[in-house]
């Protein structure tokens, strides 16, 4: 598929910061649904100045943390597990800018940073594969200045069904979406702690569409493995799936 039969695909009218990138640019380092828009709307909430300094914790391909440093002028440490930071720091140079991101790589809990270093910390299609843990919520707070900021976006489901996989999604079902969970268990889990005040646990609006127009696009650009999960999406139409936001100031 040509490049401008793939921006036209992917032409969504909420995200207008992120229409200001290439399709191309970012289908092509792809991880899941498109971060650029998933970070556009978790700023909206999570207002970010110039000069801050943002943790972008499972950045993988980082174009959530250059898209950060070029829309917002923060200071981005793109922190990863999977993709190497030599292949980051060449992407981020190439976007022109290596003097604003720095690709990092490091486990999840262990993490290189001075304690009361960060004015926030996004996650994007990640903390799931990490957060989830009843004291994982204590150890990354550390890393914030006090009233600091921790905004989340993932997969995630409207309610936390009895039983899984829900019937009408069982021929789809991999075992690890049991950690797809509400807005509502994911304010809870946090809440718990006593450590953080949720400002906002939503289910992103839009977001069954966005997840399905980004998978749908993928998939005629080029085949991928988005094929399966754009299945599972147009089966559910919207009854369970979605991208779950959640915003807190600690
Ligand atoms: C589905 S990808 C999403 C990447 C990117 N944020 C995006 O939206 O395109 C999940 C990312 O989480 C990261 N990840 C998973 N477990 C991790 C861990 N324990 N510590 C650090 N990163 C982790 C992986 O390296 C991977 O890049």
């Amino acid at each position: 598929m040509d490049d401008a039969e793939l921006a036209q695909l992917l032409k969504n009218d909420r995200y207008p910061r992120s229409a200001g990138y290439p399709a191309r640019w970012m289908v092509d380092a792809s991880m899941g649904p498109n971060p650029l828009w998933q970070a556009e709307a978790l700023i909206e909430h999570l207002p970010l100045q110039p000069g801050q300094r943002v943790l972008d914790l499972g950045c993988g391909t980082a174009l959530s943390s250059i898209f950060l440093a070029k829309e917002y002028g923060v200071e981005v440490w793109a922190t990863d597990l999977w993709i190497q930071p030599d292949e980051n720091l060449r992407r981020i140079t190439e976007a022109g800018v290596d003097d604003q991101v720095h690709p990092i790589h490091a486990e999840a809990h262990a993490l290189p940073y001075a304690e009361n270093f960060f004015d926030a910390v996004i996650s994007i299609g990640a903390y799931h594969y990490f957060g989830t843990d009843d004291l994982y919520l204590g150890y990354l707070t550390r890393f914030l200045k006090p009233g600091g900021r921790l905004g989340i976006s993932l997969p995630g489901s409207i309610d936390e069904p009895e039983t899984l996989p829900p019937p009408h999604l069982a021929s789809y079902w991999k075992w690890d979406f049991c950690a797809w969970h509400s807005p509502a268990w994911w304010r809870h889990h946090w809440e718990k702690t006593g450590l953080v005040t949720v400002e906002l646990a939503d289910r992103l609006p839009h977001s069954w569409h966005d997840w399905l127009q980004w998978n749908d696009a993928c998939d005629l650009d080029a085949g991928t493995p988005g094929r399966e999960e754009a299945q599972m999406l147009r089966a559910d139409n919207g009854r369970t799936l979605g991208l779950t936001r959640v915003i807190a100031r600690t």
